[in-house]
């Protein structure tokens, strides 16, 4: 079911480590909107870390969450900066609750070698235990093309510090 999405989001998509939680915090302060992220959402609403859902519960019953998070933060009456996970362009109501959002999407894009970097350390990324840079390539070939599809604009943030992209999304 789609919800009414109300118009005026911000919301950020794109693989993990792009930076969108971090440069997302950084954009509603600075907007002085609501900040939702996703992955925190879905942690509270379930009670539960994003790792454990994964293992207890497997990737469908995790995306089904995520789904419904990510629907009610764009029904939430306040334009609002949202982090949108990695995976939220999935699912098709997903992609179509996106584009219907009358605000801005913008897509994080990074080449999966320099994310490599930047995901050290996440805990709450279970796709990436085994062999991290093969499941971001394939990440990436498997989901540019659902990015571009709910993207209003495109950043390359492969050489971009924080501010710079915070300087690029503001523009
Ligand atoms: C995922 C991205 C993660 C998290 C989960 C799955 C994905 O969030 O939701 O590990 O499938 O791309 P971030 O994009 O915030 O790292």
């Amino acid at each position: 079911m789609i919800r009414a999405v109300r118009s005026g989001h911000l919301v950020l998509v794109g693989l993990m480590g792009t930076g969108k939680t971090t440069v997302g915090r950084r954009l509603a302060e600075i907007l002085e909107r609501p900040f939702l992220d996703t992955d925190e959402l879905i942690e509270a609403r379930s009670g539960r870390r994003v790792r454990e859902i994964f293992a207890a519960d497997g990737e469908a019953a995790f995306r089904a969450i995520e789904s419904q998070v990510l629907l009610d933060a764009l029904a939430a009456p306040d334009p609002s900066v949202i982090a949108g996970a990695g995976g939220v362009v999935l699912q098709e109501a997903n992609r179509d609750a996106l584009r219907a959002a009358a605000g801005r999407v913008v897509w994080l894009r990074a080449e999966p070698g320099v994310l490599l970097e930047r995901v050290k350390g996440g805990v709450h990324r279970p796709l990436l235990d085994d062999d991290p840079l093969a499941a971001l390539e394939r990440m990436a070939r498997d989901r540019d093309a659902l990015y571009r599809e709910v993207a209003d604009v495109v950043i390359d943030v492969d050489h971009l510090d924080v501010g710079r992209v915070i300087a690029e999304v503001l523009e």
